[in-house]
């Protein structure tokens, strides 16, 4: 149980909330998303455009196996990671799982029109089809968290802190209250 995982949504602060807990409980941070970049040496909409989503996926399922049998992590996980059955599972088998959220307006205010993302790129009505992902993904999400934080109104350290709580209510690791 010594891993740290943030699944949820795009925008919803992951990797940075993920990279202050890392700091903070002095263990190393790692993203999902960029591990899978560093191997294929493309980005990730070139991923998408030119082996497809399908592929992506699969390189997904390839690093949280790996990350998997590996301790002391916080990961950062792109936003659909934690909706497969099996990572969810390997993701929940190696440590403490939080999902975070936000409502869909603060989610777009923070991804905004981000060529970087495309599941919402060439999007016309980027706040419906965030939306809808939302309902369509919420189950799982829920399905694969211990617990949730909503980062929506909070600034990235006082989610940060929430995580940090419940990380050592559950393990014992951490001091929770140390000013960042
Ligand atoms: C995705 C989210 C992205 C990235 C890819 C797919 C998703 O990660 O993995 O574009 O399915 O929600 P972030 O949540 O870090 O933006």
């Amino acid at each position: 149980m010594s891993n740290l995982t943030l699944i949820g949504f795009m925008g919803t602060g992951k990797s940075t909330v993920g990279r202050i807990c890392a700091r903070r409980l002095n263990k190393r941070f790692v993203d999902t998303d960029s591990l899978i970049v560093q191997r294929v040496g493309a980005t990730i909409p070139e991923i998408f455009h030119s082996q497809g989503e399908s592929e992506f996926r699969r390189m997904e399922r390839i690093v949280v196996d790996d990350l998997s049998h590996q301790s002391d992590l916080v990961i950062s996980t792109g936003g659909g990671t934690a909706l497969d059955p099996g990572n969810a599972a390997l993701l929940r088998s190696c440590g403490l799982v939080i999902l975070l959220t936000a409502s869909p307006e603060m989610i777009l205010r923070r991804v905004g029109r981000s060529q970087n993302r495309p599941l919402l790129a060439n999007c016309s009505d980027p706040l419906a089809r965030i939306r809808a992902l939302l309902l369509e993904r919420e189950p799982k999400y829920r399905h694969a968290a211990h617990f949730r934080v909503d980062t929506g109104k909070i600034h990235a350290d006082a989610a940060a802190n929430e995580v940090l709580m419940l990380f050592q209510l559950i393990t014992g690791e951490g001091e929770p209250n140390e000013t960042p």
